[in-house]
């Protein structure tokens, strides 16, 4: 899969997702469905929306002991999406069995990334909470790496960071990087953020966009806006 654009859908109901979705009537956009509306709606809202042809990036972030995470994997491969996520905090053992549960008889498999640190841990957090006491940029990119060597598809990151991180785990390693927004649109609650256009820039392979999209008031265009800053 070459460069895309992923919509955040962060809506509580089968309805509200509906409702925006059917706004696109000659593309049929990535989509990235999240903890809240897979736990209102279950997994026929992951069908529902395949069977209108949309790719999904199944965004759940597993993690747990190997084996449950194996199981898990297993059942959200059944469901066709494209990409699914885990914590690289659960271990390269565990990311090795996310890995196996995912892959099909066949062999075909989603691809799978790794969140490392959530952007809302900080340094402060990390120290305090975690005891984890290394830089955190240090932290990142050696779970990124530990996601490479268990042999997942990428990380999601900040753009910031999709640079590095090839630099760290080849150009092919995948960045999935949120935080985007137009030049000239609202910041919200995200603190560091780019532009679609700097995001291509500086290499990222998805971008995962929310509001900028789904508060605008012409999705659509501003969906075609992100595309053509980052894809075309
Ligand atoms: O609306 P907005 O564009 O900020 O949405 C970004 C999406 O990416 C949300 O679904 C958010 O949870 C997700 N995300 C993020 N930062 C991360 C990881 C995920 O914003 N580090």
């Amino acid at each position: 899969m070459g460069r895309d654009v992923i919509i955040a859908c962060d809506f509580a109901s089968r309805q509200a997702t509906m409702d925006f979705l059917s706004n696109f009537k000659e593309e049929k956009p990535f989509v990235k469905i999240g903890m809240e509306l897979f736990y209102a709606e279950g997994p026929d809202i992951v069908r529902e929306i395949k069977a209108r042809g949309h790719k999904i990036f199944l965004d759940l972030k597993l993690h747990d002991i190997p084996n449950t995470v194996k199981k898990a994997m297993a059942v959200l491969s059944s469901l066709d999406v494209d990409i699914c996520n885990l914590h690289a905090g659960g271990t390269i053992a565990m990311m090795e069995a996310a890995l196996e549960g995912l892959t099909r008889p066949d062999g075909t498999r989603p691809l799978l990334i790794a969140v490392t640190q959530l952007t809302s841990t900080d340094q402060t957090r990390m120290e305090e909470d975690l005891w984890i006491r290394e830089p955190i940029d240090k932290v990142v990119m050696h779970y990124a790496e530990n996601a490479a060597k268990a042999g997942l598809d990428g990380v999601v990151c900040s753009p910031l960071e999709a640079s590095k991180v090839h630099d760290v785990c080849g150009k092919n390693f995948l960045t999935v990087t949120p935080g985007i927004r137009f030049a000239d649109g609202d910041v919200g609650d995200q603190v560091r953020v780019t532009t679609p256009a700097k995001a291509k820039e500086i290499g990222s392979d998805y971008i995962v966009v929310g509001r900028p999209i789904t508060a605008a008031a012409d999705p659509v265009a501003a969906y075609r806006r992100c595309v053509a800053e980052f894809v075309d």
